[in-house]
């Protein structure tokens, strides 16, 4: 959840963990702290954004070659200074920062306070920094004493610590929390995200569960609980640094809406074979075989990427007929859902790291179910927990509400659907029709982003509302959810998402002038029955806002306001109607003035269950 930095090599540390901290933001931000080992012990946290933390440390001299830094979102106690990370013992030997939650930090606490240690925070994390402490009354070794707390805690954990009378090593452990190590020239950066390491090398190691890693400037050991030794691959990284910077946009949200065009080219690249009307994928290979004994798929996902999942579902069941169920991905590790082995668990996630989701994985890996990963970030554990895998290549997303991910997996997900329905009852020409469309795709956003004015517009006559319904039907009905859910995120505007037949069951009772209702109503086989829900909503006082085909007259004359998309196949018109669902959210919390690309109480990637 949170941001991990942490630096040894030849350069001051300062710099480069506040850059790395800065670029790790978004992931969790309601605290923050650094510590730097020189002469002296440099050590600061503060409350609120990294500029904080900035001010403070500018004052003072913090000179040192190694260091560890730490961005936080709230598991255990309140977002304060005190709770803020790095954490340390009685004695202000030993700094640690921690990624998870330490599931028996409590019995530990317990353990530790009866020796005689006193605690200052609130937080889970600060048992870590005691338990190493204690452990080195025995050990005499920052080392042995690492691990032997190591072997104390339960739960997820990203953990990196320093020792003030070791300036040569900065020692880590990993469980179910990323972290990485980047490998420059005389130094190390280790991070729970690639982008604060990119700025200074692409060479990256991934550490696993359960690995230790001793990082000295010039070397890196990493072992297993057991101590023995890991042998680990460097993996060249081909992101750029530029690829995760705002651009001239004024937010990473409205770039990565205009990135919608680029990012359909970049999924759909390579991966159609036209003259069989289908779709491949490099990432199946392995398990084609496998495959064709697939009888059922289950898909598990959270938020925004549960409702590309939903989407997935009648696609998959009305164009492969491939029965589909999508489930909460935390919901799902709650009960006993029915799966068997013929059934394909697609785990989606545009980070890769969400908690929910790694853990529903798990659960299904135990029984030896076949699972395929959705996933933007590469490497990331649920690329490297599943089987099998499709990237999305959307590029990194930072912006915390999900827009061109979403359009990427949706992207992706169709052209899935044409793999699977290709091999039951989707004639050669239907498939080739559905790549035709498809590859059309990326110039009818285009025109959508050309319009973005005349969604300001709306959006400027409605921010001042306080309630919003969706409304879609059949492949738009995610979308209405979706809308709902964007809205709510950045502008932290009341809305919700129904289904269009849903109306009259139950929410129509909400509907009056102040309390608008936006229709997804394309053209299509539920085209007149989404008229007819907009005429309920008249007859009832309520003000409609339509995304409606191009060339309809008809819904000018009973819609307040109209967004006009161009025409398309029925079964793609989610991927066009989203967008200016995700470009309406955005005036309006442009014109509230709302913190858009880092909304309150969310981070980007939600990696505690
Ligand atoms: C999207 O706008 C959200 N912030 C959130 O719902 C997100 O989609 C969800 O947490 C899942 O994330 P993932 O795709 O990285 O797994
Ligand atoms: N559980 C820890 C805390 O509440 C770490 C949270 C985080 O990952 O930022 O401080």
């Amino acid at each position: 959840m949170c941001g991990i930095v942490g630096y040894i090599g030849k350069e001051e540390a300062l710099p480069v963990l506040l850059d790395g901290l800065k670029r790790l933001e978004y992931r969790g931000y309601d605290s923050s702290g650094v510590v730097v080992l020189g002469e002296k012990v440099n050590f600061e946290k503060t409350a609120g954004r990294v500029s904080a933390l900035e001010k403070k440390v500018s004052k003072n001299n913090f000179f040192g070659n190694i260091g560890i830094a730490h961005t936080r979102w709230a598991t255990h106690g309140k977002p304060t200074k005190t709770n803020a990370h790095p954490h340390t013992g009685c004695k202000k030997e030993f700094f640690i920062v921690h990624n998870g939650i330490i599931e028996n930090y409590k019995e530990l606490k317990k353990e530790l306070e009866e020796k005689g240690h006193k605690f200052s925070s609130q937080t889970d994390s600060e048992v870590f920094a005691h338990l190493i402490e204690e452990e080195f009354k025995d050990y005499h070794n920052f080392e042995a004493a690492f691990k032997g707390a190591v072997s104390k805690i339960k739960g997820a954990f990203g953990i990196v610590a320093v020792h003030k009378s070791d300036l040569e090593k900065i020692l880590i452990a990993k469980k179910s929390s990323p972290i990485l190590i980047g490998v420059g020239d005389g130094e190390h950066i280790i991070a729970s995200d690639i982008a604060a390491i990119l700025g200074r090398t692409k060479e990256i190691i991934y550490l696993g569960d359960n690995e230790i890693a001793v990082c000295e400037k010039n070397n890196i050991r990493i072992s297993n609980l057991k101590n023995e030794a890991v042998g680990k691959k460097v993996h060249k990284v081909d992101i750029s640094l530029e690829e995760a910077e705002k651009g001239h946009f004024e937010t990473f949200m409205k770039k990565e809406i205009f990135e919608a065009p680029e990012v359909i080219k970049n999924a759909v690249r390579g991966r159609l074979i036209e003259s069989e009307g289908t779709s491949k994928f490099g990432g199946l290979d392995d398990i084609s075989e496998r495959l064709k004994d697939i009888k059922k798929i289950m898909i598990v996902a959270c938020g925004t990427s549960y409702y590309a999942g939903l989407l997935a579902k009648y696609w998959l069941e009305d164009f492969a007929q491939i029965p589909t169920t999508v489930e909460i991905a935390s919901e799902f590790k709650d009960r006993k859902a029915s799966i068997d082995k013929s059934t394909l668990l697609i785990a989606i996630s545009q980070s890769g790291e969400t908690a929910d989701t790694i853990g529903a994985l798990k659960e299904v890996k135990a029984k030896k179910i076949l699972t395929l990963g959705i996933v933007n970030v590469v490497g990331s554990t649920i690329s490297r927990e599943t089987d099998a895998g499709i990237y999305n290549r959307a590029g990194p997303e930072i912006s915390v509400a999900s827009t061109k991910a979403f359009i990427s997996q949706a992207t992706v997900l169709a052209l899935l659907t044409l793999f699977f329905a290709r091999q039951k009852t989707m004639s050669l020409s239907e498939g080739k029709e559905l790549i035709l469309e498809i590859k059309n795709l990326h110039g009818k956003i285009g025109q959508i982003l050309s319009n973005q004015k005349n969604i300001e517009n709306i959006a400027k006559k409605y921010f001042k509302y306080k309630n919003f319904i969706y409304l879609g039907k059949k492949y738009n009905f995610p979308i209405a959810l979706e809308g709902a859910l964007k809205l709510k995120e950045i502008s932290y505007i009341h809305a919700e998402g129904y289904a269009g037949g849903e109306l009259k069951h139950g929410p129509i009772a909400l509907v009056d002038k102040d309390f608008p209702v936006f229709c997804i109503a394309t053209k299509g086989s539920s085209y007149n029955k989404m008229l007819a829900t907009i005429e309920e909503v008249k007859a009832r006082g309520g003000k409609v806002i339509c995304i409606a085909t191009s060339g309809d007259k008809k819904i000018s004359k009973i819609a307040d306001d109209v967004v006009f998309i161009p025409k398309s196949s029925e079964m793609l018109s989610p991927i066009l109607s989203v967008i200016p669902m995700q470009f309406f959210a955005y005036f309006v919390a442009r014109y509230l003035k709302k913190d858009i690309d880092k909304p309150r109480n969310l981070a980007k990637s939600v990696t505690v269950e």
